[in-house]
């Protein structure tokens, strides 16, 4: 037996006598993972560590105290790994299935608005925004890959200053709800997965993201109703917030994609966000 399967055994406490067998996962999007499957069953999903992965830590711990939506609990961790049970039959969910689960959630975070001091710490900041223009002058071949026009992404980035919306409140956002992150068990049961992107922001940084995935005439549909069943009080500003969050949004992950994928990939990936996302990136756009 070698030490790595020693150490797991230990962690898990399994039997001696079990046969274990550790496995590269699929082809994982970002992180090394690795189903554990103990006699002939995969029954832990294994994340490797990254510098963030402590960060996600403390988000599982605050969801859990509060009960504020369904996510899969570690069962271990120790500075190298993280170890889930291992969930069957896992599939990707969109808005469509998911726009429930995520009013829900973040209504639960906006009556948390005094207890969430640990996540005003630096690395729960958003730098996507913060940074939005420098990224965007720092990438701007890529970007113009996407939409050609980049002073007039700039000019409306400056036209819309942090300080317009700082009556609108902010909470813990999950960062990167996109559907391989909101996942589906058979029992129809979605958790919210990988929390490494988690920042403290106003919700529309969330909602954006999972937008991005559907057709504008959609995003539009969606946004109307979480306007409307959202607390905020001042409905103007924030559909102003969301239209800003999701120009940066786009934008962001029209880099990101270049940045994280072959050329073919993220060529077929960018066509697919453009045949989704033009249309409504025009209509704020043009009325800026
Ligand atoms: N506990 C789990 N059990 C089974 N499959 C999982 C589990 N957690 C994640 N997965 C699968 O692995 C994929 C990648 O997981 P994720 O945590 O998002 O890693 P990454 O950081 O690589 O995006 C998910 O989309 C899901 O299909
Ligand atoms: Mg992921």
């Amino acid at each position: 037996m070698n030490q790595q399967e020693q150490d797991l055994r230990k962690k898990l406490e399994l039997p001696d006598n079990s046969c274990l067998e550790i496995k590269k996962f699929r082809l994982s999007t970002r992180n090394s993972s690795y189903a554990i499957i103990v006699d002939g069953n995969s029954q832990y999903f294994m994340k490797l560590n990254t510098p963030v992965s402590q960060k996600e830590k403390k988000v599982y711990e605050f969801i859990s105290k509060y009960d504020l939506t369904d996510i899969i609990m570690p069962v271990y961790s120790d500075d190298k790994v993280t170890i889930y049970p291992f969930i069957h039959g896992l599939k990707n969910v969109g808005i469509e299935e998911s726009f429930d689960k995520i009013i829900n959630f973040q209504k639960k975070l906006l009556t948390l608005e005094n207890e969430v001091e640990f996540y005003k710490d630096d690395s729960f900041k958003n730098l996507y925004i913060t940074r939005f223009a420098i990224r965007v002058l720092k990438h701007k071949e890529m970007v113009s890959k996407f939409w050609s026009d980049i002073d007039q992404i700039l000019r409306f980035y400056n036209h819309h200053s942090l300080e317009m919306f700082d009556k609108i409140p902010k909470i813990l956002n999950h960062g990167d709800l996109n559907p391989t992150n909101m996942q589906k068990d058979s029992s129809g049961k979605i958790y919210f997965i990988d929390f490494e992107d988690a920042c403290y922001d106003h919700p529309s940084w969330d909602l954006t993201r999972s937008l991005m995935e559907t057709d504008s005439d959609k995003a539009d549909f969606f946004i109307e109703r979480y306007i409307k069943e959202m607390p905020v009080l001042d409905k103007e500003l924030f559909k102003m917030l969301i239209n800003r969050d999701y120009v940066i949004r786009v934008i962001t992950d029209s880099i990101g994609i270049q940045q994280n994928h072959e050329e073919k990939e993220a060529t077929a990936r960018l066509k697919k966000y453009e045949k989704n996302c033009h249309k409504k990136l025009t209509d704020i756009l043009k009325n800026d």
